[in-house]
Order: structure tokens, then sequence, then C-alpha cells
């Protein structure tokens, strides 16, 4: 089992948003895939997913002893991913409680969506994984806040970190007024496994759950998988210019 959390230090660059896009696509090749919002509090990966409407139970449920795990977990029709959701009651939950649930779930992949910041939650989230993939945007001040996540992740015993960069405009890239992917993982000292433009289908499909299929970030979303089924590293931003930004 592959415990993957996914982090990033500065708030809205899209942790979740990766974390549900990934999560998908490994499902639906197949993998068993349960995605943990680690976001105590500020909880809203089941919202993401479209599945907040069938959730019972929450891992403070399953941590008080009111629910087993898998009764907890609850899933997304489409894709077949799991999502242990969390909980906006429990705020005083231990890491050590934590990566107990975390490590006592069956499947192939383990998605932890991180909370923004740098304090506990992120502790919690962090020590009950074995790689990271850190996201950021192309802004500087999302690759300091990232510079930052990265110092910190190298005090955890991690196997793997890897970068995602959301949010990328390749018209701006090829004009060179945005940094690269290349540019920002090579700031960063990281491997790019992955590379999401901007697209307003990833808010459609968030508003309403339809739509996204054939979509400019479904098809990096694809890329993104595939490094991580892999553990490859092979950039989409080449394909993308190619194909997309003319
Ligand atoms: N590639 C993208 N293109 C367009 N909108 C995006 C993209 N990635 C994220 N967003 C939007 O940005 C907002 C913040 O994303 P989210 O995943 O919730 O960030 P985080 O979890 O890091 O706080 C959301 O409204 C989401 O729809
Ligand atoms: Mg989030």
């Amino acid at each position: 089992m592959r415990k993957i959390v996914i982090t990033s230090g500065k708030g809205g660059v899209g942790k979740t948003t990766v974390t549900a896009l990934l999560g998908r696509k490994l499902a639906s090749y197949g993998h068993r895939v349960v995605l943990v919002d680690g976001d105590v509090g500020l909880n809203n990966l089941d919202v993401v997913m479209g599945v907040e409407n069938k959730v019972v139970y929450d891992v403070s449920d399953v941590l008080d002893g009111r629910c087993r795990l898998h009764q907890a977990l609850v899933t997304d029709g489409d894709s077949g991913a799991m999502v242990l959701p969390s909980s906006s009651r429990k705020l005083d939950m231990s890491p050590q409680a934590f990566r107990g649930v975390v490590s006592s779930l069956h499947c192939d992949f383990v998605l932890i969506d991180c909370p923004a910041g740098i304090e506990e939650g992120f502790h919690r989230a962090v020590s009950s994984a074995d790689e990271a993939i850190v996201v950021t945007t192309p802004s500087a001040s999302a690759i300091r806040d990232a510079n930052k996540v990265v110092s910190l992740l190298s005090t955890y015993k991690l196997k793997d970190v890897g970068l995602v960069v959301n949010r990328v405009r390749y018209d701006m890239v090829r004009r060179g007024e945005m940094l690269s992917s290349k540019e920002i993982g090579t700031l960063l000292h990281l491997g790019v496994v992955g590379a999401i433009p901007e697209d307003d289908h990833v808010t459609i499909f968030q508003q309403l759950g339809i739509g996204g299929e054939g979509s400019v970030s479904e098809r990096c979303a694809e890329y993104l998988a595939q490094n991580i089924e892999n553990c490859t590293q092979n950039l989409v931003e080449p394909y993308l210019r190619r194909r997309w930004w003319r």
C-alpha cells in the first residue's frame, strides 16, 4: 500500500483538486484507492469529490468507536475511488491516532489531502505518509511557500517527494511571462510528476459534477496518474505545448 500526502504550504493552490483528479484516475485504472481528508476542521474533499450527500460517518466516528473503518468510507460511483471524510468536530485528533487509521486501510493507494499551513494538521498528515506530492501554482508566493514545505519534508522519513505545478497557463509560459513547470522543479530541487493547466472544466466539474471528459486538465491528470503509478517523471509540458496551445 502506497501512502502519499498531497501538500503545499500555501492554501488554495489545488491540493484538494489534485487529490481528487489523481484519485479518480488511479481508481479508473483498477487500483483500490482511498482519498483521506486530512483537513480536520476545514474539510471539503467530500464536496470536491461530489460524495458529500453519502457521508454518514467520518474519521472521528472511527476513532471514537461509533463505527468501523469500512463503514466510514464513501465511494465515488463514477471512478470507484473511496473517500474517508474528515471531521469538522474533533479538532484535537492526535497524529498517532490519525496514523493508526490510515495504516489500517486496505488498498493500493492512500492519498492524504493535507491542510494548508505547516502546523499540527500538516504534521498529522505528513507523518501518516511514506511519499509526498508538493503542489504549487506558478506564482512567486506559492513557490516560496512550497520551498519552505520542501525543507520541512526533508525532516520526515519520506521515500519520495514529487512536484505538481497547477494552474499553468501555457500561453504565458510560451511568451516567457510565466515559469515553466520544469523551471519551477529546478528551483525547488524536485522532479516534476505532473502539470495541470488552468482549466474552467476543473471549476465546472467541481460545481456541477459533470463534464471534464477529454478536457486538457483531465488529460494531464492521466499523465500525473501514470507517473505516480510507474514512479516516473515524464513531463507533460512539451506534449501540451504541441497540442493545445498554439
Ligand atoms: N487547474 C485549475 N484550473 C482552474 N481552477 C482550479 C484549478 N485547480 C484548482 N482550481 C480552483 O481553485 C480553488 C482552490 O482549489 P483547491 O483544490 O480547493 O485548493 P487547496 O485544496 O489547495 O486549498 C478551487 O475553487 C478550484 O476549483
Ligand atoms: Mg483543500
